[in-house]
């Protein structure tokens, strides 16, 4: 049976930085951003978005009245949940009005967990071929003010609809992946920002992708020319270069050219919302097909999934016949298009500026956020959520 992602949505905030202007409020030479780290913008989230609606604004652009029908299965991957005990997907479930009979889940395994979400999608499919499964991977990156992190930070969501007979790409079976309990990058229950050894967490990786490539091309037999592209889990997008460098030397010229360019093309959209963990690797599949306008129906794409602690998986999809007419470009340009610059001052502000954690009411003006589903405020220690399309 062919399943795969039948449909691929997306969502990042209003508010951007630009990193030339963050990076000279540092003290830091402007190329280290956009050169070094690769990053041209950074999407700032309001208080008014958090990881629940950033999900949800991204699934409402996708999902018809057949898909709330068929959806028996809302998997959320995130790492900036809201609560400890009710799962995301509960909340999306209702934003979103789909029929109740299905189950709702959030699983949690750092920029890992959407793939995690996926590969259940699969398993969930291959048992009950006529549902679709609704897959989100969505997250605010937090490092903190003046911190190694900060110009690695960023939010947004990503929503893919899984099925049989995928419109845009069959996900195929052979996949290889790898545990270690390491130390790279956490956040401990009490934190709202991530604690981070970046060096190590680079070496890792690294370390990670050639291990699970090695085990990949044992189990399938494939190698790099085989490959139209490979996309990349993009922290920042100089990072999965990194990656890829370390093995182009198995391959000609010509295939070396390839997915160099197709690498660049794959890390646009990347490049000006920032880290998104869990949705990242996904919003960099989305610029690769949505920018790059003659990749050829049947390419096989690789797709290396990375999530710190750590978890890593490489596994590939087949581009389906006619899939851009499935893509959402013109919605995805205008979203980019209509967002709105912060001076460095502005961001501080929005940064520090967080929902209260000590029990106390709180009542937000949603007026000037232009996202569909949004945080009202909190009420007697439960989130408010208003979905303005209702
Ligand atoms: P840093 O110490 O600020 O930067 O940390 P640096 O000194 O390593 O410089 C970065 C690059 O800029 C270097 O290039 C410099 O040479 C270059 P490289 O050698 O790496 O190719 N540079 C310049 N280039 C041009 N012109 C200049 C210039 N100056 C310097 N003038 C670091 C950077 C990424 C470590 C930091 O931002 C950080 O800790 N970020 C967070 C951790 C992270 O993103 N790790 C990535 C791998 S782990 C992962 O992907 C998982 C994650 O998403 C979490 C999850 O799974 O949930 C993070």
């Amino acid at each position: 049976m062919k399943i795969g992602i039948d449909k691929i949505g997306f969502y990042t905030p209003h508010l951007y930085v630009d990193m030339n202007k963050l990076a000279v409020e540092r003290n830091v030479e402007p190329e280290k951003f956009t050169i070094g780290i690769g990053q041209e913008k950074m999407a700032i989230p309001p208080i008014t978005q958090d990881s629940v609606t950033l999900a949800a604004n991204a699934a409402l652009e996708i999902l018809d009245d057949n898909d709330k029908e068929q959806i028996d299965f809302v998997i959320f991957g995130t790492e900036s949940g809201i609560d400890h005990s009710k799962s995301a997907g509960v909340y999306v479930h209702e934003l979103l009005d789909i029929n109740p009979y299905a189950r709702s889940i959030e699983v949690k395994q750092a920029c890992y967990g959407a793939t995690a979400a996926i590969q259940m999608a699969k398993g969930h499919i291959a048992l009950h071929p006529t549902s679709k499964v609704l897959v989100l991977g969505s997250d605010i990156a937090r490092y903190g003010l003046n911190t190694g992190g900060e110009a690695t930070q960023g939010a947004g969501a990503v929503a893919m609809l899984i099925s049989a007979d995928p419109k845009v790409m069959v996900l195929e079976d052979k996949t290889a992946y790898l545990t270690k309990d390491i130390m790279d990058f956490w956040r401990p229950v009490y934190s709202d920002k991530a604690f981070v050894d970046g060096k190590f967490s680079n070496e890792q990786y690294i370390a990670f992708f050639q291990q699970v490539w090695e085990r990949y091309k044992k189990q399938t037999g494939l190698g790099l020319s085989d490959f139209e592209a490979i996309c990349y889990h993009l922290p920042y997008t100089k990072m999965g270069l990194k990656a890829l460098r370390t093995v182009l030397d198995e391959t000609t010229e010509e295939v070396q050219e390839r997915l160099t360019t197709n690498y660049k093309v794959s890390t646009t959209y990347n490049r000006n919302v920032g880290n998104i963990y869990t949705g990242s690797l996904y919003l960099s599949l989305l610029s690769l097909l949505e920018l790059k306008e003659d990749l050829p129906e049947g390419s096989r794409i690789g797709l290396y999934s990375y999530g710190s602690g750590a978890v890593g998986e490489l596994f590939s999809g087949i581009l389906q016949p006619n899939y851009r007419e499935h893509l959402y470009v013109e919605r995805h340009k205008q979203l980019f298009d209509d967002r709105t610059e912060v001076t460095v001052a502005e961001y501080e502000e929005i940064f520090q500026h967080t929902l209260p954690t000590d029990g106390s009411n709180i009542e937000l003006d949603i007026g000037k956020d232009p996202a569909a589903i949004c945080v009202s405020g909190i009420t007697e220690h439960m989130r408010q959520y208003v979905n303005k399309h209702r």
